[in-house]
């Protein structure tokens, strides 16, 4: 997919990617258990950082130590310094205060430059290029891959008070389109879920929103998913978490849209985490039609305790 494949009816701008996510948590030492006995993830410090690597990446998901508990930032990757100049004035155009990220700050995501503005739904987005491989093996733990490829890392869920003004900016700022929706009604309690994909992945971005009371507690994301390479890595991982007592809200199940087999297991600062394999892509020139389902499981995704 060459980066003006990826819009049709939004602005023309190249694709973006999902590659790293900064994270201040409380306890530092449950998310190195929960990452590498649990998930899987190459583990490492540096700097009083805790850094998980996915792949032959310096750096994918980046925490420290602080009260929020929450994600601080996404990194969305382009392919180099003119996408990355392209998407820049973009922003600047729709007024968007657009602010260069240091040198020691790019250093501490592992890529060489990048910008950082308030996204869509307020989220703290950053876009950046070149990002740093790292010269170490890479060491994870009972998992035989990541599919951290042109796609990016994965893709985030959050849950909105308006699902069609989220999908807009999405689609004003960034350029992601539609992928599809779906629409569930529960005893009444109706959630929609719109899917936007910014490049092959299916969706790097789930926008819900719902009927019914908002969750306690609910943190800037409802989970990251992050993509293994095989179907054995999803249920390693979901065993690995079972024996450890995390919670599985959503056990081993089929999604209906992009037919991913994931569970969804609750990190220690209480968003989830979804470990997928085989979300089908869009392919190079493939004519999309949108659906709306009506479930977005086929089958499992049930509370496993
Ligand atoms: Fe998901």
């Amino acid at each position: 997919m060459t980066s003006e494949d990826v819009t049709r009816d939004g602005p023309r701008l190249p694709a973006i990617r999902l590659g790293y996510v900064g994270v201040e948590v409380s306890d530092l030492p449950a998310w190195e258990k929960f990452g590498r006995d649990g998930i899987g993830f190459h583990v490492e410090y540096c700097d009083e950082k805790l850094i998980f690597r996915l792949d032959e990446r310096s750096r994918r998901i980046i925490l420290w130590e602080g009260p929020r508990d929450d994600v601080a930032w996404f990194g969305w990757e382009v392919d180099g310094a003119e996408e990355l100049s392209a998407v820049e004035r973009h922003l600047r155009s729709l007024s968007i205060d657009v602010r260069p990220l240091s040198a020691s700050d790019a250093a501490l995501r592992g890529v060489g430059q990048a910008i950082a503005f308030s996204g869509p739904m307020g989220l703290p987005f950053e876009i950046y290029c070149d990002p740093v491989i790292s010269d170490q093996p890479l060491k994870l733990n009972g998992l035989s891959a990541f599919a951290a490829g042109s796609s990016g890392i994965g893709h985030i869920a959050v849950l909105v008070e308006n699902m069609a003004d989220a999908s807009e900016q999405i689609k004003t700022m960034i350029g992601a389109n539609p992928t599809d929706w779906v629409e569930i009604n529960r005893n009444g309690v109706v959630t929609s879920i719109a899917f936007l994909h910014s490049n092959q992945r299916h969706h790097s971005f789930a926008i819900a929103e719902t009927s019914g009371p908002r969750p306690e507690g609910m943190k800037t994301i409802a989970h990251l998913m992050v993509e293994v390479a095989t179907l054995e890595d999803v249920g390693a991982a979901s065993i690995r978490c079972k024996r450890l007592g995390y919670r599985i809200p959503r056990d081993v199940g089929l999604h209906e849209n992009d037919g991913a087999i994931s569970f969804y297991v609750v990190a220690p600062s209480a968003f989830q985490l979804e470990v997928a394999y085989g979300p089908v892509q869009i392919e190079e020139g493939q004519c999309w039609e949108t659906s709306t389902y009506d479930t977005d499981s086929r089958w499992g995704h049930k509370p496993f305790n």
